[in-house]
């Protein structure tokens, strides 16, 4: 597939780490139906590669001012229940490699609800976040109205979500929507070493990890902790736990 709306590409000094850019800056980034198929086919393309974190961003001084507001306008029922936006953003929670959002300028609707399927947040300076759709008579359904409370509680969920309100940086920072906040020209080098830091890690656990961390957000604790037990047997039987555990011991002998 050739992208028009999005680019891919690796770190030149890190192979396994992956850039996916959103790519209509003219727009703000607008998220419409033809950059959520690419974006689909990206990240499906990227689950089948060796790739230990994905890092998401914005081209130009946006991450993405929501949804695309003309297509939205003619959406009806039908094609809203075909929940394309949600299906795609499930995907890349469910992605087995961590995926950071690095946001500078404005998150927004469905750019916010794209960050809050990635991983971990980080902010610049100039981020703005908010979940205005109620200002156009529908609310947030691409997750907005169940990851938000999940990650800042109830309370601040509603807050944003029933007033629209946008905030910047500092307060996202402040309830925890975003893990930190960078200077804007130092945020893609954070969140690249961030992303090393992961990538350097026993690869197979960081996949367990995150799944397991998924899974009890999503199916209850029970489940969770069925999962992570499961997950941890296995990771007792892999070379790289092995491997790791045989060079802390005899790094300690010599
Ligand atoms: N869908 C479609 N187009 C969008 C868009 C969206 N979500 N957000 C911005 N754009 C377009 C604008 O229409 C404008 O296009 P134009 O140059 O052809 O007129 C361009 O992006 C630049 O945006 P503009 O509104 O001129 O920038 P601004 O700095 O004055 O305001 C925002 C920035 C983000 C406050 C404003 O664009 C906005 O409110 N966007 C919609 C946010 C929203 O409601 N998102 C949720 C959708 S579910």
């Amino acid at each position: 597939m050739e992208y028009k709306l999005v680019t891919v590409t690796r770190d030149s000094e890190e192979s396994r780490l992956a850039l996916v850019t959103l790519k209509r800056p003219d727009v703000k980034n607008a998220i419409n139906k033809a950059m959520v198929a690419e974006l689909t086919h990206a990240f499906d393309a990227l689950r089948e590669s060796d790739v230990g974190c994905v890092i998401l961003s914005g081209d130009g001084p946006d991450f993405a001012a929501g949804a695309d507001i003309a297509e939205l306008r003619e959406r009806k029922a039908l094609e809203s229940l075909a929940a394309i936006n949600s299906a795609l953003f499930a995907r890349i929670e469910n992605f087995p490699a961590p995926v950071i959002a690095a946001v500078r300028g404005y998150a927004l609707g469905g750019g916010c609800e794209l960050t809050l399927s990635c991983d971990i947040r980080l902010a610049s300076e100039s981020a703005q976040f908010g979940q205005p759709e109620v200002n156009l008579g529908i609310i947030p359904a691409a997750g907005g109205t169940q990851r938000l409370p999940r990650i800042v509680g109830l309370g601040r969920a509603k807050e944003l979500v029933l007033t629209g309100a946008i905030i910047d940086a500092q307060e996202a920072y402040r309830i925890g929507l975003v893990n930190k906040v960078h200077p804007d020209a130092d945020l893609m080098p954070a969140a690249r070493k961030l992303a090393i830091t992961i990538i350097r890690k026993g690869g197979l656990a960081v996949r367990m990890a995150k799944a397991a961390l998924n899974q009890s957000a999503r199916m209850g604790l029970d489940s969770g902790l069925a999962f992570e037990s499961t997950a941890q047997a296995l990771l007792f039987e892999s070379e790289d736990k092995m491997k790791r555990m045989t060079d802390f011991l005899e790094k300690k002998k010599k």
